[in-house]
């Protein structure tokens, strides 16, 4: 899988797009993920990238061509199969679009800008826009940053079998079971006998009540999607 992805603050995805799983999918050649700056792509000599908004009000709004023409390039290298924006106002990215956006080979991530983008591009040039929950960020930036790694981690090789992904919470509307490691006992603080006996049967059947339980009394409206 290429992940692109366009920005004006490259520096703020360096991190997290360099560590832990994503950083060893990367190194795995699992997925090519290229970082654009836009400001190259921007106008006259001090490289604008945003300009006034027509019709007034405060802040600067991101122009069409610098990323008209960043896009035209990038797609000049190959098809792409969405070219996602992210904004507050998007469709919810949940657990089942990273699944969806994990089978794709070519993305294009185009993070937002605080006071937003020339309308045009949204129109004619996005084909998909994606929020990462009901709260405004200062940019884009980060919601790439989550939708990457949602995506990332989901394929193939990208986790070992002991860090499955099938078992995630939300892989099957479920909130997953909790979990433990050693001490056993700390301070008093028992880990539930089942985890100890050493039957897979049993262990399985409780993580699966557990699992539905959980999800019963957090996420009630996750088992109302079930049966929708
Ligand atoms: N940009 C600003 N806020 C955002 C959000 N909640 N999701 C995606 N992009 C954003």
């Amino acid at each position: 899988m290429r992940i692109d992805i366009i920005t004006v603050l490259p520096a703020l995805l360096e991190s997290p797009l360099s560590h832990s799983i994503v950083k060893r999918a990367r190194e795995r050649s699992l997925v090519d993920i290229v970082v654009h700056d836009l400001r190259p792509y921007g106008k006259g000599t001090y490289k604008h990238t945003d300009d006034y908004p027509f019709g007034g009000g405060a802040g600067m709004v991101l122009m069409i061509e610098p990323v008209y023409r960043l896009i035209e390039d990038l797609k000049k290298e190959r098809t792409y199969d969405e070219i996602i924006y992210t904004s507050p106002d998007g469709l919810a990215f949940t657990q089942k679009e990273a699944n969806r956006i994990s089978c794709l080979k070519n993305i294009i991530l185009l993070c937002g800008h605080y006071k937003g983008i020339d309308q045009r591009i949204r129109d004619h040039l996005i084909t998909l826009e994606l929020s990462i929950g009901d709260y405004v960020l200062t940019g884009g930036e980060l919601a790439a940053a989550v939708i990457t790694d949602a995506v990332v981690r989901l394929l193939p090789g990208a986790l070992s079998d002991g860090e499955s992904a099938l078992t995630d919470t939300f892989q099957d509307n479920l909130l997953a079971p909790p979990i433990y490691t050693r001490p056993a006992s700390f301070h008093g603080w028992e880990v539930p006998q089942v985890l100890l006996s050493g039957d897979p049967v049993k262990i399985q059947q409780w993580q699966e009540k557990e699992s539905l339980s959980r999800t019963e009394r957090l996420r009630p409206d996750l088992l109302t999607d079930l049966s929708e």
